[in-house]
């Protein structure tokens, strides 16, 4: 059976899926998950699982940083995303502050961070010290200012676009990754793209199509590619869709300018930070 050609992570919050996908990649390819994603909706969602009913912030932070321990355990050299808590009020020293404190929960951490200005101006600062993944990412835009603001970074970083968040509302999402794998093809390959918010199989197969280095992949999609055996895309693969509005490649968008030169905005990022914000806060309640 063809290796798979790019890094495969599991994007979750239970152990239980991290260990049998780990396995399920050992048995079939002989090497282990290449890591892990999680972020604060992923997290609520196993807190909430136990049916605890809400606990206060300082026990669920103590049960993420269990979490990401037991996951790190089972797979020791994959990289794992821990996320901050951000809102929209939130500054990059109070990020800045946080991500300090996760990166030492594990040894393989990397720090999720909103492409937000906020969370740009934290990563700058931040990618001289730890690997960095920012997350909310929707457009070339915003990859051409990740990609500036961590040039002289000395750890890794990954840019995490949502593709199946932009499919949800009819806007090809993967067209993203297709332009951000076109316009960083000019640059020093020092930003890995990670796919993430992945919905079905033909997102897998159109990355590693696209050469995107990393895809996160939910547990869900992930039984149904290796229930499928693993297929890999054919050197003529051509990725169907319905009915979703193409994303054109912006001509204009170059790298080699000052971060804060790029225009940053995207509704979808400022709607994730919310839900993030909020799905966290339903299980960790002030004043618990
Ligand atoms: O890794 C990102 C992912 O967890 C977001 O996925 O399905 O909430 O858009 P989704």
């Amino acid at each position: 059976m063809a290796a798979i050609p790019v890094k495969i992570f599991i994007d979750g919050g239970e152990v239980e899926e991290t260990k049998l996908v780990s396995e399920t990649l050992v048995k079939r390819f002989g090497k282990p998950l290449d890591g892990q994603t999680t972020n604060p909706s992923l997290i609520a969602k196993n807190l909430a699982g136990r049916k605890t009913g809400k606990i206060s912030e300082d026990a669920a932070l103590e049960e993420y940083k269990r979490i990401v321990q037991q996951m790190s355990k089972i797979i020791p050299k994959g990289s794992i995303s821990i996320q901050v808590f951000a809102n929209r009020q939130t500054t990059s020293g109070e990020m800045i502050k946080q991500a300090r404190e996760r990166v030492k929960w594990i040894p393989n951490a990397s720090i999720k961070l909103p492409c937000t200005s906020q969370g740009l101006r934290a990563a700058g600062t931040l990618s001289n010290e730890m690997p960095i993944n920012i997350t909310l990412v929707f457009s070339q835009e915003q990859a051409a200012a990740v990609y500036e603001v961590s040039k002289k970074a000395r750890y890794p970083i990954f840019i995490s676009p949502f593709v199946g968040r932009l499919d949800d509302r009819g806007e090809r999402g993967m067209d993203v990754i297709k332009n951000i794998v076109r316009m960083f093809e000019k640059g020093d390959g020092h930003v890995e793209v990670l796919t993430a918010s992945v919905r079905n199989l033909e997102h897998i197969l159109y990355a590693i199509y696209l050469k995107s280095d990393i895809i996160t992949i939910p547990y869900k999609i992930f039984r149904l590619w290796a229930d499928q055996n693993f297929p890999n895309p054919a050197e003529t693969y051509i990725y169907k869709t319905e009915n979703l509005q193409e994303i054109p490649y912006r001509e204009d968008v170059l790298l080699g300018r000052n971060w804060q030169e790029y225009n940053l905005s995207h509704d979808l990022t400022d709607m994730g930070v919310d839900r993030f914000y909020s799905d966290w806060m339903e299980v960790a309640g002030r004043g618990v």
